[in-house]
């Protein structure tokens, strides 16, 4: 795939084929893309926790929020649940500033992930600590994003935006429909 399109793929995908299941390989596998991605000042502060089965998703997607702009619907249905987690950390230990990195991070991961036929959803609204205290994650690390992951159901396309409205929407079809702002909104000249 060109990049492109590999990037046109790369939505955010919020309904899946909960049975097929995402073994734990995968998941390094698409964490060794985040670990050759650049870094700030090269320190490399992230750290990665995986998951795959069904338990161990079901504890984490309550402190997971969806879809803000979708007012009526509170998340995918069992059935159409994510299968597999990525949760970044931030490694207090190394620095206390994360800077960009689990942007560039989560976005190798998410085309990594769209290469092996899957699709997923960063996730910043997060209840950290019913998180924290779910997992058990240690006070060292800050909880930075979830990807949650999964083989995609949903249709999702990209339109021009209309008159400023960038709120994301699904029409009766599901299909889901992401404003873009239009090239030469973006480049401007002084
Ligand atoms: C840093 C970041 C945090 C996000 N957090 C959430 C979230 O908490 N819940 C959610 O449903 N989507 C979340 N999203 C997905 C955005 O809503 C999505 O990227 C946006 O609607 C554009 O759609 P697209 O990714 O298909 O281009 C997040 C995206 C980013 C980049």
């Amino acid at each position: 795939m060109i990049l492109k399109d590999l990037i046109l793929k790369t939505r955010s995908y919020r309904r899946f084929d909960e049975s097929h299941r995402i073994d734990i390989t995968t998941l390094e596998n698409l964490v060794e893309l985040a670990r050759l991605s650049a870094s700030a000042a090269n320190r490399q502060p992230l750290k990665y926790l995986l998951y795959t089965t069904p338990e161990e998703c079901n504890r984490i997607y309550p402190s997971i929020a969806w879809a803000g702009y979708l007012n009526e619907w509170t998340g995918p249905e069992p059935g159409e649940r994510p299968s597999a987690y990525i949760i970044i950390l931030g490694d207090k230990a190394i620095t206390g500033s994360f800077s960009f990195d689990p942007g560039i991070a989560a976005q190798s991961i998410m085309l990594g992930a769209t290469e092996e036929g899957l699709g997923g959803c960063m996730i910043a609204s997060i209840e950290r600590e019913d998180l924290r205290n779910e997992l058990k994650i240690p006070d060292r690390f800050e909880i930075v994003l979830i990807l949650a992951l999964g083989k995609p159901v949903e249709k999702v396309v990209i339109e021009d935006i209309r008159e400023g409205d960038f709120n994301y929407w699904r029409d009766e079809g599901n299909v889901h429909h992401v404003p873009k702002r239009k090239l030469n909104e973006l480049i401007i000249k002084l």
